[in-house]
């Protein structure tokens, strides 16, 4: 891979792979993937991606390997942590939130586990994988417990016995219930982000990861929003304007054989729903349209 091409570090199998591959794709890369499926090589863009652990996303960007990754704010905060704790800067920099991936960092105990209250966790063993994060919760808290930080595997920690409860992730909830643990605290709420090198790049590599960052914020600002057409008596304008969830200026077109009446075209950046079209009619409007919208460029 040559050093002018800009690489991106993914998931390879989780919750954020897809999507981190979706996100791509809607940037505008059209990309295969390497043998090994270690690799995905851009055909028409400088970028290539490289699939890996998610734990191991900000090493990568830190030692200059990748140039930006996409991870979890639990991973993220995780190392945020550790550099403090080392009274350093984290040596990668969080540009934006995904809006995809959200799961929550959670406690979960055993189903015999009598919990009433954080007061419950006082002096038990709390395997997890974000010692940190988790340590930060106790002490806010005034709790001392024991930290068991596990690299993997945390859900069978309690049957193993290395542990009494666990502080792991959880998203469908599926992996805690074929533990048979439940969830009674969250201790973090997560997201997918995108992280950068603050390492200088050249100008020609700089230019396209600029390209390609506004090109993921143009998706992120697509993602929910549409694109409102419909026919409006003049005198309901006012109304109707105001029931279009986030937009900010409706262009109004004459309509041909009449005074009375205007068409409207917006774009809205919220999500349209049913209820907002019945009290757009119930205001007048007809003719109503509302179509995805698929870019969009500020
Ligand atoms: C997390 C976590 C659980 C699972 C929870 O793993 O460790 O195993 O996801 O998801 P669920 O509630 O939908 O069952 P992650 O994707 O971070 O993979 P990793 O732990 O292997 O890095
Ligand atoms: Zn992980």
């Amino acid at each position: 891979m040559s050093p002018e091409r800009i690489k991106l570090a993914i998931q390879k199998s989780g919750r954020l792979t897809d999507q981190s591959l979706e996100l791509v794709t809607r940037c505008g890369l059209k990309y295969s993937r390497g043998k090994d499926q270690l690799v995905c090589y851009g055909e028409n863009l400088p970028l290539d991606i490289l699939l890996v652990r998610d734990d191991d996303i900000p090493g990568l960007v830190q030692d200059d390997v990748c140039d930006l990754g996409i991870v979890g704010l639990n991973v993220i905060e995780e190392k945020r942590l550790e550099f403090a704790a080392r009274a350093t800067a984290p040596p990668f920099e969080q540009v934006m939130t995904l809006d995809f991936g959200r799961c929550r960092l959670a406690l979960a105990v055993p189903e015999e586990f009598d919990y009433g209250g954080p007061a419950a966790l006082r002096g038990r063993r709390i395997a997890t994988s974000y010692p940190r994060i988790l340590g930060r919760w106790l002490a806010t808290r005034g709790l001392e417990a024991d930290i068991v930080a596990l690299s993997g595997a945390v859900e069978i920690a309690p049957r193993l016995g290395r542990a009494d409860l666990i502080c792991d992730l959880v998203s469908s909830g599926s992996t805690l219930a074929a533990n048979r643990l439940r969830e009674v605290e969250t201790v973090l709420d997560s997201q997918a982000a995108l992280i950068r090198t603050p390492v200088p790049v050249s100008s020609a590599k700089r230019e396209w990861m600029e390209r390609l960052l506004v090109r993921m914020d143009g998706v992120q600002q697509v993602r929910e929003s549409k694109y409102i057409m419909l026919h409006a008596p003049r005198a309901a304008l006012p109304r109707i304007t105001a029931l279009l969830p986030g937009s900010e200026h409706p262009t109004i077109l004459p309509l041909e054989g009449t005074d009375e009446k205007v068409a409207l075209h917006a774009v809205c950046r919220e999500n349209v729903f049913w209820e907002t079209l019945e009290s757009l009619k119930a205001a007048g409007a007809s003719a109503i349209l509302v179509l995805p919208v698929e870019k969009m460029l500020a």
